[in-house]
Formats: C-alpha cells, structure tokens, sequence
C-alpha cells in the first residue's frame, strides 16, 4: 500500500493523506538556517546548531506524534469553523483534500475544507538566515469569503535541552517586543543577549492583531487543536513575561468567488553586531534597524518567487553533477534525485536533527562523517574539503580521535572521548575520496592542528600517517588491531567485562585497556594502507609507498591466518580471547561487516576466500528486506558482548538489517563480478522499490533509512530512523561507482560497469574535475574492455581528465 507517488518531473514526492504511517518529513535549509518539517506541518527551525540556537519547539516522542509545527489556522469569520490546512494540529477537522509535496529544501501543503483552498510553501531561501511561508488561500465558493488566518509558532528558549528541563528559570526569562506587526523573540540565553528571532508578516492593514502568549493564544488548559483565539477570531494583542512566549499574526482576508490572496509570514535568525552585546543589562535592545530591510525584502512576493526559483536552480546545478538513464526507474530517481539530496541532508546534519534524532544528543561523528562525505564530494567538493579539515584538526597527536566534534565550536567532545579505534583510519579514505574526485594533491600540504591545538599543525599527510600508525600501535594478541570501546559496530563492546560476579562493568579505561581485537579494523586497515599507499606514490615518497603495501599485505595475511573461519571472516576476539563471528559459538556466528569491509580491501580476492564468505552472506544472511548484521540473533544479555546483546533479536545490532553494512556487500559482489547479485541487494533495501510495501516499511519512500527490522522480529520490514544515515552515503556510492561503475579514480574517471545481466547497458553524464562526460555503457559483455573517448579508442576502462569546461563523449563497450 502506498501513502503519495513520486513525481520524477518535479523532484518531489507527493504524499496524498496525511495519516501517514510515522511522520514523513522534509528539510529546510542549505547552509546555516535549518528546520525538518514533516507532512502535516510538524518540526522546528535552528541556527547551525539544533541544540543550542533552536528557534522553535518540538516535542520529541508526544502523543499525538509529530506536535510542534509552523502552523497556520483558517477561520471561516461567518461560521466560525477553523481548521489547519496541514491537517495537524487540529486533525478532528476533516479536510477535502489534502496534498503535501515534498521537494529539495522546500515543502508544499495544500488542502481544502468547505470551498476554501490553502496552500502554504515552505522553504529558507539560499544564504540567508530565515524561512519564508507563502500562503495561497483561494475561495472556491460561488459566494464571498469573510475569513480570517492565524500564524503561530512556539518559541524556543535557545538551549533545546535546558528549554525542556529546566522550568525554574525558563518561565520567568521569556521577552518579546512587537513592532509593525514582526514579533521579535528576545529571550535572553543566560549572559548573552546577541542574538534573536523574528517573525513578520506581509500583511498590513488586514493585519488584525497578534499574540505572543502561548496560554492566552490558546486558552487555559486547551491545546493546539482549539486556540481559544482562533476559535473567538479575536487576537489578543498580548505581551509574553516569561511563561511561553509564541508568535501569532492575525491577518483577515476578505475573498471574492474564484479569488486567491498570497500572505507572506517570515520566520528567521539575527545576531546584533558584536559590540550591540555591551548593551546596559534590561536596556533590552536589539538591532532591528539591521534586521528589518531583510524581513521586508522577503515579505516582498516578486522576491519569494525569485528566492524559491533560485533554490531550485541551485539543486539543478547540484543533482545536474550525476544522471543516469538506466533500465530501472528506482534506480534513476533515487540516483538522480533523492539518494543525493539525502547524501547532502546528511552531511550538513550528521546525525543531529531528524524525527529520531533530537537534536541535543549528538555532535558531528568522526567517522560518520567522513563516510558521509563519499556521498557529496562530486557535488560541492570544496565543502567536503572544508569538512575534512575541521574532523582533521580534531584529530589526537598520536593519531586517535574523538568520537565526535561539536558542530559550533569544531572541537572535540569530551563527553563521549576517544577510544573507538576505527576512527582514524575513516580519515584516509574521506582524504581519499577527494582526492580521486578533484585530483588535488596540494591538499595534502594542508597545515591542520592536532586536537586544535595552536602550533601543533603539521601536514594533512601527516594525520593520514598518523592515522595508520595508530592501528599499528595497538595490536593484539593475534596481530589484529585493538578494538577499543568499538569498532564501526558501537554496539559491539568486546571489552566488558566482569571481575566480580554479578557486578557488570564497563568504564572508558578498561574498554581502551582491553584486549579485544576487531577483524574489521584489520580489513579497514588494509583498505585504508593500500590507499595511502597510492597517495604516496603519488607524492613521490615511493619508500612509504612500499612501507604502506607491506603493512597492508601484512595484515590481510593476519587475517587470513586469525579471521577466517572456514567459510566467513570472522568478527572479532573479545577480552577473554574468545573468538566472535564463529561457527563455534552459538549465536552471533557470522557477521556481516567483516564480510564486507575485508573483500573491499581485496582480502580473499586471489584464493577464493572472498567468494566463499559472500557465498556465505547469501545463504545465511540475506533476507527478502535486506541483509542481517549477524546470525543467529542474540536471545539474552551477555556481558562480554555489551550494547549489541541488549537489543531484541532483529532490531538494530542485534540481527538488524542495518542498512549501512549493505553496500559493502553490494560492492564486494561486483568485485567479485556478481552484478546480478549486487543488484539484487541494491533493490531490496531501495526505498523507492519499497513503495508498495509502505504499510510494512513505514518510513518515507523516498529516503534509506538506517535500520531495518532483521527476520527475527516481530515486525520483519519495519524500517526505523530514516535520513541521517551513513546508509545514505554508501548506497550512492555501490550504485553509482560499483554497479554503474562510474567511479572517480586518482588518475582519471574509470567506466567499469558490473550490471545485473539483463541489463542492454545505460547512460549517463557525469561531472568531473570541470569537465562533463556524456557517457553511454553498451555491449553484452561482463566487463568494459574498451572506450571511445571522443571516438578514440583507448583500451581498458579509464578515461583520462579533460580540461576544464570540455564535453567529452564516452562508450564504454562491454565486449
Ligand atoms: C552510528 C555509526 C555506527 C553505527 C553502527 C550509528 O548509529 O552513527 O557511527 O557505525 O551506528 O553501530
């Protein structure tokens, strides 16, 4: 069953009830202002960072869900009947109809209720620190409309987490001031008073009146699904002390039959100049002479029109990077469209600010983030670099790193410290991602400091080595590399342990004391030594260039010799030496992640080993909705294991198709030239391909999600926290450079398709390094044994960089 369509034409996906299974939701924002806002209205607006400069409220985990919006309210001043036009807040309140559109960056809700049409258009233009609401309200009546609209937002006391906790304070700090119908949000944050919200409308002498007093606006002990204002049509024109400060225009609107009327609301984000802050304390002064040009401009229609043009043109020009024509329309959109624009949401978000992420949790991941940059290099690459140099100055002198860095202030955070030992070599291939995308090696000369410490920069190249060295550091017993508190698998806590019975304890000292070895690091490490052994080639340090391969050729055999377990790689040895990912032990016997990284390393590609273990996959991991991280599941709580075993079977770590892990496999079987297979992978976890199925997968089709309820579960099929994911990244990059083969190499772009055998071939354009390549795949063959690059032929599979600005033709012939 499905809940909308896609409309490929206008890149949106087009939800037609609003009842959808969970909320699905959208983003505004490109660059600094940023909000979700789901399909009937739901979600919060903040600057750069969600916790702490919110703007707006949200109630995470409510009942109803989803509560908390950028609401508008129609009231029809005959009758006095209102209602929401997104449905929400007042669902009692039947609609006529009801569309929302979800675009790029933007969102469109209309709906009708008794003749009256409404549609409101979400969007934050481009550099700019606000959102625009543009309502069309058209009477389809045979007679004239006396209605009346009402805008609201909650305010946000700044701090999302002290807003939601700390009430002592809070009710008493709450200011506003209203001036010429834009209500400004001043609440001071503690000490500070630089910075404050705004919200106007273009509405002027209908402009009835405002409200800016969360009870009087709703009445005392009434909820947002029957304002006492709206339901008198009355504003109230009060002053919020303290309490919960709101913002509500009242606007009438008076509509002859066929008529429509656009109003504008704005809603944005000032910070006073600098030296504004020395204001005398209670002077409450904020700069509105600054600010009030900018909401005026955006108030302006001609100049909404023109901001909303120019956010899809810039998303043309974003998503104009990558197209494919292939036989497969799942496959094109989500290429084309949505598995891009969510690669993109990712990296401004990282893990931050979604319906399942709340904004006050998490900091920037370090090896999310590096992994959520292969998905949007070929994009903007400049912003990748940028990234790349902020995770890198986060980096520890002996090569660790911080789990996590926090996004305003670009340090590491102390809270979740250091530890998980893959970390660092994440770094390697984020640098190396750029580096196969923009060929720019000057890169590596880069100054970046340790741990932000002044004085501590040393060369980009360095932290990579640094990075290598960390692993070779921190062996085990058998050679492998320590794992730490965890690997990629956080849940995976190997060095838990217990001396006194009945007292389980893990503390950050004993995990980094541990001896627990990961095999997945050890086939990262090889992945990421061969790599750097490249770059280091290509550096002319041919010395490390050998060094590096040793180091990774050492390691695959270690491997080999400790990780391999017959049939699968194994996973890991714990604190007590026991062997994990196992046909000896009785759950948890084969994990995925290994099978995956170990074979993108090329370990097991020359004896066969790597076939067997994604024979393995197949036989024991594969289901209908995806891959299974491991099985069996764990059924009870092992100490030893940690995190992962606390999990019900099928959910998350514990046998969860953790959607993330399924792109390694995708890309391991085209290295092993199984196109039939990775592609059949590709589509079960495909959220386009799952349309049909919404009812069982119930997050938005339009999205991956990061989990996906493994065949232990009681709800096998029932995705969970969709968007912020590096399920996103890795997808993108298994479809695009492995399946379609389009993939940016050192020393040029390499064509080397491994498609499903169906398949006649397919089409593209791709950008690269300034030049675009209209590339065309044909042949029967299994691989791509020649080009005509212009009609030249060149054989193998690489087409080397044109100059900036040319068009280059490309077949690609499968022979
Ligand atoms: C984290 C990743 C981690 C994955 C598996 C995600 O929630 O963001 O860093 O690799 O879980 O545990």
């Amino acid at each position: 069953m499905r809940y909308g369509q896609f409309d490929d034409e206008q890149r949106e996906y087009v939800i037609d009830r609003p009842d959808t299974p969970l909320p699905w939701i959208n983003y505004l924002g490109t660059d600094a202002y940023f909000g979700i806002v789901s399909n009937t209205g739901g979600g919060y607006s903040f600057y750069r960072d969600a916790r702490l400069r919110r703007l707006t409220r949200y109630r995470y985990n409510n009942a109803p869900l989803d509560l908390g919006g950028r609401y508008v309210y129609v009231r029809d001043d005959e009758t006095g009947d209102y209602w929401s036009p997104s449905w929400q807040p007042t669902p009692e309140r039947e609609l006529d109809d009801y569309e929302c559109r979800h675009g790029l960056s933007y969102t469109k809700i209309a709906s009708s209720r008794g003749g009256i049409r409404a549609e409101t258009l979400y969007f934050a233009p481009l550099n700019e620190t606000l959102e625009v609401w543009r309502v069309r309200v058209t009477n389809n009546r045979t007679k004239k409309a006396e209605l009346s609209l009402f805008s609201s937002v909650e305010f946000c006391l700044w701090d999302a987490q002290d807003d939601a906790t700390n009430y002592q304070r809070n009710f008493n700090t709450g200011q506003v001031e209203v001036v010429d119908g834009v209500i400004y949000h001043k609440t001071e944050y503690r000490e500070r008073r630089d910075h404050f919200a705004y919200f106007g409308t273009s509405a002027k002498d209908d402009l009835q009146g405002f409200d800016t007093q969360r009870e009087t606006f709703l009445g005392p002990y009434r909820g947002w699904d029957r304002p006492l204002v709206v339901e008198n049509g009355t504003a109230k024109n009060e002053i919020a002390h303290g309490w919960q400060p709101i913002g509500s225009h009242h606007v009438r609107v008076h509509l002859e039959p066929g008529e429509t009327r656009e109003v504008v609301f704005v809603l944005g984000y000032a910070e006073n100049p600098k030296d504004d802050k020395f204001d005398p304390p209670g002077s409450q002064t904020i700069n509105k002479t600054r600010v009030r040009p900018v909401i005026d401009r955006w108030l302006d229609s001609a100049q909404v029109q023109r901001g909303f043009d120019d956010l899809r043109a810039y998303w043309d020009q974003l998503l104009g990077s990558l197209t494919v024509q292939t036989p497969d329309g799942d496959t094109n959109r989500m290429v084309n469209v949505w598995n891009a624009y969510q690669c993109l949401v990712t990296f401004n978000l990282s893990r931050s600010t979604s319906f399942y992420e709340s904004g006050i949790g998490r900091g920037m991941g370090f090896r999310d983030s590096n992994q959520d940059l292969l998905g949007f290099v070929h994009m903007i690459p400049e912003r990748a670099r940028e990234r790349i140099l902020d995770i890198a100055a986060t980096q520890k002198a002996d090569g660790g790193a911080y789990h996590q860095y926090q996004p305003l202030t670009k340090r590491g955070n102390n809270d979740i410290g250091d530890g998980f030992n893959d970390d660092p070599l994440w770094l390697i291939l984020g640098v190396a991602a750029y580096l196969r995308e923009t060929g720019d090696h000057t890169f590596l000369d880069e100054p970046v400091p340790f741990d932000n410490v002044e004085g501590s920069e040393a060369p980009l190249y360095e932290h990579l080595q640094r990075s290598l060295r960390y692993t070779l550091d921190r062996l085990g017993p058998h050679g492998l590399p320590l794992i730490g508190r965890a690997d990629w698998n956080d849940c995976l806590n190997l060095n838990c342990f217990s001396d006194t019975p009945g007292e389980p304890f893990q503390t950050t000292e004993n995990a980094s004391g541990g001896v627990a070895e990961s095999v997945f690091i050890a086939g990262l490490f090889v992945l990421a030594a061969k790599e750097l052994a490249v770059i280091a080639g290509l550096r002319g340090q041919d010395g490390e260039e050998v060094v590096y391969r040793a180091a990774a050729e050492k390691m695959a055999g270690t491997i080999t010799e400790h990780g391999w377990d017959g049939a699968w790689f194994r996973r890991a040895y714990d604190f007590h030496g026991t062997v994990i990912g196992s046909g000896e032990n009785d759950e948890g016997q084969i994990f995925i992640e290994p099978q995956g990284i170990c074979v993108l390393g090329g370990v097991g590609l020359d004896d066969g080993l790597a076939v067997k273990a994604l024979d393995s996959v197949a036989e024991r991991l594969a289901t209908p909705h995806g891959i299974v991280l491991q099985q069996p599941a764990y059924s009870s709580y092992r100490i030893e294991l940690g995190e992962i075993s606390s999990y019900p079977p099928g959910y998350k770590e514990n046998a969860g198709i953790f959607c993330h892990t399924n792109p390694w496999i995708m890309i391991a079987e085209t290295m092993v030239g199984n196109g039939d297979r990775a592609y059949d992978y590709y589509r079960r976890i495909n959220p386009s391909a799952r349309e049909e199925i919404s009812e069982t997968h119930r997050t938005e089709p339009y999205v991956y999600a990061q989990m996906i309820a493994g065949r232990d579960a009681p709800t096998h099929g029932e995705a969970k926290n969709s968007w912020l994911t590096g399920t996103a990244a890795w997808n993108f990059v298994a479809i695009t450079q492995w399946i379609l083969g389009i993939r940016p190499d050192f020393a040029g772009l390499r064509i080397d398709p491994v498609l499903p055998s169906g398949w006649p071939g397919f089409e593209a354009t791709r950008g690269f390094r300034g030049a675009t390549y209209e590339i065309t795949v044909r042949g029967t063959g299994a691989r791509v044994t020649y080009l005509l690059v212009d009609g030249e032929r060149i054989d193998g599979n690489l087409v080397p960089p044109a100059p900036p600005g040319a068009v280059v033709r490309v077949e690609a012939i499968r022979e």
